[in-house]
């Protein structure tokens, strides 16, 4: 296939070898022209989540007399995933969606207005480099569902990458490095292949070693998404002094370190390891609340009144987290996988991380709860309506990666049930052949049987519990994942005759007794 599709179904062509010598051109000619303007060049290399809107960011960067620090290239790959996002940028037009109010403004006002961003596919765009920021993805591979102690990194296509840059940037060009990878990478990966593909040019590597340095990105891709890279605290590291100083420059002419301080850490393993580690404590508070929250279901306790009472304890419990359907995205279900891998394969270390990695196994299997208790409530599934609302695998944004919501969708289809999917922000379900996800709830509602609120999207909020009945112009078994309803609502459907169940909500059996009486 020589096309890329849009999320929006617009079909784009793969480039011919002739679009590719003019685009190298292009990429010549800007790069030259933006340098004599007293701007450094910097490529983002990835155009994804991450990668996209930090080159925004970094092309958004101004000096005190407001004018553009920077150039930005960004890169991807020709692929049918990818692709359309270099002419869906080039429009001025944001390849991520989200509800934050900066998103649809920075692209056009960099691509169009400032003129200092640019996407492109073309590997020699790392030829004009004073700067490359690395956000290709780095997958960890889960064999078995459950099992992630036996999974692992396969750095193949990371190296790649790697080796790309190492082909063709100047030899005291920065490459700061946002992937998320396996404590170690840095020093044990990305220095040998920069340092091999160096010594083919003829680069003296003792008078030019690699500038190699580590920053990782705390974005949260939702209503703050460009706040949470631009105005966030971040941690970085040099391999050595010197592309630590150069990182800490860079970092601090386009983040707002004035009122979020940078700190750097002595060495790339060490920042490394904060990133899996960030990830593998969030991932463990998520794993030990679930754990909570059967225990609440069975003696009739809402954990999330617990937990809400234990929160004022501010400094030592305030940041406990809350189960829900599952844990999904691309980063708490595999760093913890990263980091137990890298501890064996890239440091020959027999002891390893369990804890975290049970924690990936407990969160992973998450959804298996939300299908038993509707299993409870409902013995046989065959040929039940089930209207599953939410697909993203978090709130508000239209993330997909690893959502929690594809394996209670594939079993319930298991048990032969008819399901209907809604997602207010998702176009497409890639993870499931691209399919196409309705955007009307009348319909996904009409005749629901069973109506399981997965995610709690800002949405399905207003929804006042006598309209869902009526759109599905039958009293359904209500199922709130999220901690979605309140108990006013769960009051309301039982009065109209709805049988509720929650993840988490022992509780809702008191307010069935009150009802009653
Ligand atoms: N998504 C998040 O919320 C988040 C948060 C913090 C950190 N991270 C980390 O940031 C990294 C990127 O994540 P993402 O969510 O943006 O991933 P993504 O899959 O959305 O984007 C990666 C992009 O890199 C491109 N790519 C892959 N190899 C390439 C190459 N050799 N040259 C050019 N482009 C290439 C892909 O085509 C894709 O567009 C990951 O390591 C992730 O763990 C993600």
């Amino acid at each position: 296939m020589s096309v890329s599709v849009a999320p929006d179904g617009t079909v784009f062509s793969f480039p011919t070898p002739e679009e590719d010598k003019i685009e190298f051109d292009i990429l010549k000619r800007l790069s030259e022209e933006e340098r004599k303007r007293g701007r450094k060049i910097v490529v983002v290399q990835g155009m994804g989540f991450v990668g996209s809107v930090m080159a925004a960011v970094v092309a958004d960067a101004e000096d005190r007399n407001g004018e553009p620090l920077y150039f930005v290239h960004g890169n991807d790959l020709v692929s049918r995933r990818s692709f359309w996002k270099i002419p869906v940028i080039n429009s001025g037009k944001p390849p991520v969606s989200a509800d934050d109010p900066e998103i649809p403004k920075i692209f056009p006002r960099c691509v169009n207005e400032k003129k200092t961003l640019r996407a492109t596919w073309h590997p020699g765009v790392f030829t004009f480099a004073d700067i490359v920021v690395v956000d290709i993805q780095l997958d960890a591979q889960k064999p078995v569902l459950g099992q992630a102690e036996e999974g692992y990194c396969d750095l193949n296509a990371f190296k790649q990458g790697m080796r790309t840059i190492g082909k063709s940037i100047k030899p005291e060009c920065l490459i700061l490095i946002e992937t998320t990878v396996p404590p170690g990478t840095s020093e044990k990966i990305v220095k040998p292949v920069l340092e091999e593909e160096f010594t083919k040019r003829g680069v003296d590597i003792d008078k030019f070693p690699p500038m190699i340095a580590h920053s990782y990105e705390r974005v949260m891709p939702g209503s703050k998404y460009v706040s949470s890279i631009r105005d966030y605290w971040r941690t970085f590291s040099g391999i050595n002094e010197k592309a630590a100083d150069l990182a800490e420059k860079f970092l601090t002419n386009v983040l707002n370190t004035d009122n979020f301080p940078i700190c750097r850490l002595g060495h790339t393993n060490a920042s490394e390891m904060a990133k899996v580690l960030e990830n593998s404590y969030r991932a463990a508070n998520i794993a030990l609340m679930f754990e909570w929250a059967k225990f609440a279901e069975n003696i009739g306790v809402n954990l999330f009144d617990v937990i809400k009472s234990i929160k004022v304890r501010k400094g030592t419990h305030d940041n406990m987290l809350r189960p829900s359907l599952g844990v999904g995205g691309y980063c708490l279900t595999k760093d913890p996988v990263l980091a137990n891998w890298a501890a064996e394969a890239l440091f020959g270390l027999e002891e390893k991380l369990p804890l975290a990695v049970n924690a990936v196994n407990i969160n992973d299997l998450m959804p298996m709860h939300t299908l038993e208790i509707i299993e409870d409530a409902c013995p046989s599934l065959q040929d039940k309506r089930v209207a599953i609302l939410g697909v993203s695998y978090l709130q508000n944004v239209a993330d997909t990666r690893h959502s929690p919501t594809k394996l209670l969708w594939e079993n319930l289809m298991e048990k032969d049930a008819i399901i209907s999917v809604h997602d207010p922000l998702v176009k497409v379900w890639t993870e499931l052949g691209d399919m196409r996800i309705e955007k009307d709830l009348s319909k996904t509602l009409n005749d629901a049987e069973i109506v399981v609120f997965a995610v709690g999207h800002k949405a399905y909020k207003a929804l006042h519990p006598e309209d869902v009945v009526e759109m599905c112009g039958r009293k359904p078994l209500i199922v709130d994942c999220s901690n979605f309803l309140t108990d006013d609502q769960i009051m309301k459907y039982l009065e109209i005759g709805c049988n509720v169940i929650g993840v988490g909500k022992g509780h809702i059996k008191q307010l069935k007794e009150k009802f009653k009486k």
